[in-house]
């Protein structure tokens, strides 16, 4: 099997426009997706890191070639750009799901003239499942070797719903983990479930912070994908 080449590593929230004002977007803060570039980024592999609006602390990490995204679509063709055969690619972006229909040019006023509130309805339509768009694009262009992570960020059925993303985007693995009421997004510690294609049971990281997360997510794919290298885990263990 050739080794992996190159990592291409997704983080934070995208960005749909409503007026020039206003916008639809998420509370992904980039830092799973940062503290995963720190430390693949020991591998000595091309490290692309495709960033959507993440926190300034989490932008822009070393030995990485950074792409800036802001919407959904532009995240879509930023990963299908770097996408070829021998590649790691893991998922920690928060992708819109929907965008308006229409963006307005000017900002959109409140009807004062009625006196009683008329409301807002927003038309929105759906953005593309961009790890489908990835499986069609390594089947159109035959490319080969390419390692596909997942997240899954749910508020219930955190099991069943990951499991089902891992089959239905034909990932090689999913890592589940529980969002809302304060937990997922920021500086908080998480539990993280780690399906692998083929496992009925997943592996559970954590609780622990993002930090050690992004670590045992490493030493789980070194583990699984040896070609990814054996030296770096001696530096990381001597970390
Ligand atoms: O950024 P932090 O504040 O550190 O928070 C981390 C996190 C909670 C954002 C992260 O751990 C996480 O769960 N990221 C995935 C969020 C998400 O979009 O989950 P999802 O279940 O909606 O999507 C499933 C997978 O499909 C994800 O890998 C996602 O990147 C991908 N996706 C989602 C939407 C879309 N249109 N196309 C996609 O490919």
């Amino acid at each position: 099997m050739i080794p992996i080449q190159k990592i291409i590593i997704t983080s934070g929230p995208t960005r749909e426009w409503i007026d020039p004002v206003r916008y639809i977007s998420n509370a992904s803060s980039g830092k799973m997706g940062f503290c995963l570039a720190e430390i693949f980024s020991t591998l000595g592999l091309e490290l692309v890191y495709i960033q959507g609006l993440t926190e300034s602390r989490y932008s822009d990490p070393k030995n990485s070639r950074v792409v800036n995204v802001e919407t959904t679509l532009q995240l879509r063709d930023a990963v299908l750009a770097e996408l070829e055969s021998n590649t790691l690619l893991i998922m920690a972006a928060a992708p819109a799901d929907f965008r308006p229909i229409m963006v307005s040019s000017q900002k959109i006023k409140k009807n004062k003239e009625s006196g009683i509130s008329q409301g807002l309805l927003l038309e929105l339509e759906e953005n593309p499942d961009i790890l489908f768009q990835v499986q069609e694009d390594i089947q159109y262009h035959h490319y080969n070797n390419v390692i596909r992570i997942g997240f899954a960020a749910e508020t219930e059925n955190l099991s069943q719903s990951a499991q089902e993303k891992l089959t239905k985007k034909s990932l090689d693995g999913i890592i589940g983990n529980q969002v809302g009421d304060g937990q997922g997004f920021g500086e908080v510690s998480s539990s993280l479930l780690f399906f692998w294609k083929g496992q009925e049971v997943p592996e559970r990281l954590g609780p622990a912070s993002k930090e050690v997360l992004a670590k045992l997510i490493f030493e789980s794919l070194l583990m699984r994908f040896p070609s990814l290298s054996r030296e770096s885990k001696s530096k990381i263990d001597s970390q």
